[in-house]
């Protein structure tokens, strides 16, 4: 089927500035040859599309030494299994092995659940090797490649026929849109659903979380554009579920046109995004401005409790913290390290202004008196763990504005 999906019509909204790759955590001896691109942010308006306008090649990013695993978060473990209960009540009144596929299934966190061979056939998608090892060695099938239409124009034809594909945060990781909705009409049957959920762009404006924007998130979906990105494949979305992961998200369900029921809670949820004004380029400068006072504010901010003499930290080095530190041009001056619980960013040094990452173990009271909470999305879990910190007289603080 073909589109005319293009970023012909894409405004320019701003530049956030040179920008490292997001998740490219450094060795000392990195850091000569480390590259840049300019992060600029544009709005299709036939689209209602909120975009990059140029990001890195994806096998630069999705590569065997990828520093995202989905498992570190045991809140993201339960949230997968709730999600999968959903998915599987929704194929209840299959009779037949139902058959699912997953793009972009990590260490496997949310195909595990799906393992049960005698109900379920199921199939996942992923290119960055050492998490698509962790998902091998839990026995799960999964393909280390890239989802395109050209792989999946090499399925079987028993796979073509797919009740149920899947993906979380992976979806606006796809730079071409057009490529991936054609293998999605590939292999879903008649009655099939496409289900993802993403950062949601409307809480993003609402909380000036510009840091949800960085190299791997392309694009930042509404349910405006999802629904028109899929009518140019005869497809819509028939229901959609707010989610509170990653800052703020949404889960799109799309079918085939006219083969489901659309969902009064999906017209709700559209209306409000048009009082939000999620269709207008002026919401976007004003987003601008809000970027811009909140950059001021951070740094403001950084500065007097410097001037105090306080140490100051940084908590969980997250993909969205290497947004903040360059746009903000926050270094080590100000933050002395990073604590963090990956294996493979501890010890190494943050993407552009090369902040020591150390072992979360490390982190008190004594070496901070202050602490940036990068990872803002995982506060619940976060707070529980370090409950000490607060006890002890430690502050958080966070670049957005009424978090804590
Ligand atoms: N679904 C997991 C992982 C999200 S991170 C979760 O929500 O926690 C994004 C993942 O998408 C990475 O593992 C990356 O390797 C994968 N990915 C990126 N582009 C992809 C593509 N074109 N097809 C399949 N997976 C892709
Ligand atoms: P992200 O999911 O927002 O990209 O960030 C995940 C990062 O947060 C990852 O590097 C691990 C870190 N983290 C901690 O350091 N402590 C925690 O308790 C949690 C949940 C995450």
């Amino acid at each position: 089927m073909k589109s005319n999906l293009s970023n012909a019509s894409v405004k320019f909204i701003m530049s956030f500035g040179k920008m490292p790759l997001a998740n490219k955590f450094l060795e000392t001896n990195d850091f000569q040859s480390e590259k840049f691109y300019d992060m600029s942010v544009g709005f299709d308006e036939k689209l209602s599309l909120f975009q990059l306008i140029q990001s890195p090649d994806p096998e630069e990013m999705f590569d065997e030494n990828y520093a995202f695993f989905s498992g570190t978060s045991k809140y993201m473990v339960s949230h997968f299994e709730n999600f999968s209960d959903q998915i599987k009540e929704r194929l209840k009144n299959i009779s037949e092995k139902k058959k699912v596929i997953e793009i972009g299934c990590n260490d496997g966190i949310m195909l595990q659940n799906f393992s049960n061979k005698l109900e379920y056939d199921h199939l996942g998608i992923e290119p960055s090797k050492n998490v698509y090892a962790v998902a091998k060695e839990k026995n799960l099938n999964v393909i280390n490649n890239f989802f395109t239409n050209e792989l999946a124009l090499n399925l079987t034809n028993y796979q073509k026929k797919t009740d149920v594909i899947y993906a979380a945060n992976v979806i606006c990781h796809i730079p071409d849109l057009n490529n991936l909705f054609n293998g999605i009409d590939e292999l879903l049957n008649k009655k099939g659903v496409f289900i993802f959920e993403e950062p949601y762009l409307g809480d993003v404006i609402r909380l000036t979380s510009y840091d949800q924007i960085y190299d791997e998130h392309v694009y930042l979906f509404s349910l405006l554009s999802v629904d028109k990105i899929s009518k140019l494949f005869d497809l819509e979305i028939i229901d959609a579920y707010p989610q509170i992961t990653h800052g703020g998200s949404m889960r799109y369900v799309i079918g085939r046109k006219g083969e489901h029921i659309i969902s009064d809670n999906f017209k709700k949820l559209l209306s409000k995004e048009f009082a939000q004004g999620l269709d207008k380029f002026d919401t976007y400068l004003r987003f601008k401005d809000n970027c811009e006072s909140s950059k001021k504010r951070l740094i403001k901010m950084l500065n007097s409790f410097a001037e105090q003499n306080k140490k100051i930290s940084g908590y969980a080095a997250t993909s969205k913290s290497t947004t903040i530190l360059n746009y903000c041009k926050i270094g080590k001056n100000l933050i002395k390290c990073i604590y963090d619980t990956t294996p493979i960013k501890i010890n190494k040094f943050s993407p552009g202004m090369h902040i020591p990452i150390k072992h979360h173990q490390n982190f008190n009271i004594t070496n901070s008196d202050i602490s940036l909470l990068f990872g803002w999305n995982h506060k619940k879990e976060i707070f529980e763990k370090e409950k000490n910190y607060i006890k002890n007289g430690g502050i958080w603080i966070s670049h957005i504005s009424d978090l804590l």
